[in-house]
């Protein structure tokens, strides 16, 4: 994936649909918010966790989306959610342990657990025609006495999967069967579709409404599922759901216990996200629902763009992404994804992420990222038509 960017960077023509983020800025009200946190003093060290406010803030969106329950105490922000990530997995795995990973999965999971001493196992989801699926069996077949962590990431990142109530709680109980702790990465929650049969799962519980005026798609999380708080780390972060990869803010919630250990690991590496980050993203969290409204009608309509145009090309086969905003089609006969997305690069200037950087089961895949404006994703599936049926291919 690096090869293929830097590539794509030195190329004046060529479109980028290789990166996992927007092609928009942040909104002017967030970056009014850290400018005015900057000039009224917010230039010191906060607590490791961060600000007490911002995470009073997080425990407020949680309750508001997801009807869960968090004190203050038992969420800390990070530089990023990669951070979290890294955070929760040196938590809980280290030499001779294990990490079952449900896959194709963004390679921070497995390279952390690679970086702890562990053992990084993937854990295929099935494919059931339009969709993705978990392949329980397979989990449990992956699962041994030295597994430490159960890694998943709904909405996916790059498959676009959204896990439904009913596999959350099959995973929450494998885990508790094996005494594993699950770490849900929930960066994409706010970016949820409307999908043709939606998963059982996707509305708000009963007796969760969404606040007057809103109604806030979110994706379920795993916190819905799994009452005690040890064993469970969810992750989320600004990055996608504001526009805000450049900042470098996310969170990570769980017991009290388990954060404790986090952050104090985190004092000896970055220690807190920046100050006047955490003052924006209070802000963001407590005037960015329009925004993120806006936000989504813009990707749903480059989803429906792109399953349409990837749908009618010969040799392509596309599961329906149900959140985040990726593709993530499989070519016909395709062995080598890395090969592919390099020549599909030099021959029409597309830079797409091949599969395999997501892991072997990746392999045989490639992932569009259709976060962009119509213009730029009408070209790129021009020049992605062209090629596959070309022969090139
Ligand atoms: C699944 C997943 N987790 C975590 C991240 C990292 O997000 P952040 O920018 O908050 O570090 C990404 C970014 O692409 C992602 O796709």
């Amino acid at each position: 994936m690096v090869r293929i960017a830097t590539a794509a960077e030195s190329m004046p023509e060529s479109i980028k649909l290789c990166y996992g983020e927007s092609d928009m800025p942040t909104p002017a009200f967030i970056c009014d918010a850290a400018h005015q946190a900057a000039l009224g003093g917010h230039t010191f060290y906060t607590h490791t966790a961060g600000c007490i406010e911002l995470r009073e803030a997080i425990a407020a969106k949680i309750d508001e989306l997801q009807g869960v329950s968090y004190r203050a105490s038992e969420i800390m922000s990070t530089v990023g959610g990669s951070m979290a990530i890294y955070a929760a997995i040196r938590a809980f795995v280290g030499r001779g342990d294990n990490a079952v990973i449900v896959s194709p999965a963004y390679a921070i999971f497995s390279n952390g657990v690679i970086m702890a001493g562990g053992e990084p196992r993937p854990a295929p989801l099935a494919r059931d025609g339009r969709r993705f699926r978990l392949d329980l069996d397979r989990i449990a077949k992956a699962v041994d006495r030295n597994t430490r962590m159960l890694i998943v990431n709904s909405p996916s990142n790059p498959t676009g999967w959204m896990m439904t109530v009913d596999e959350q709680r099959a995973l929450a109980q494998l885990a508790r069967r094996h005494d594993v702790v699950i770490l849900a990465v929930e960066v994409y929650e706010r970016l949820v579709y409307d999908t043709v049969d939606k998963p059982k799962g996707l509305s708000p519980p009963a007796g969760l409404s969404p606040p007057a005026g809103l109604s806030p798609q979110v994706a379920p999380s795993f916190a819905r599922v799994v009452a005690n708080k040890d064993r469970l780390i969810v992750v989320n972060s600004f990055s996608k759901t504001y526009n805000m990869t450049g900042w470098r803010l996310g969170w990570a919630q769980s017991s009290e216990a388990t954060i404790k250990t986090m952050y104090q690991a985190v004092e000896f590496m970055t220690s807190n996200a920046t100050a006047m980050v955490q003052q924006a993203g209070i802000v963001a969290l407590r005037d960015g629902e329009p925004y993120i409204e806006e936000l989504r009608a813009h990707y749903a309509r480059r989803r429906e763009q792109v399953m349409a145009s990837l749908s009618s090309m010969p040799g392509v086969s596309l599961p329906e992404p149900q959140g985040a905003f990726y593709a993530f089609p499989r070519i016909e006969g395709l062995t080598d994804s890395t090969a592919f997305a390099l020549r599909l690069l030099e021959e029409t200037g597309l830079a797409v992420a091949p599969g395999a950087g997501f892991g072997s089961d990746g392999e045989g895949y490639i992932r569009v990222c259709f976060a962009a404006t119509e213009a730029i994703v009408t070209a790129a599936l021009e020049r992605l038509r062209n090629f596959v049926t070309s022969g090139r291919s």
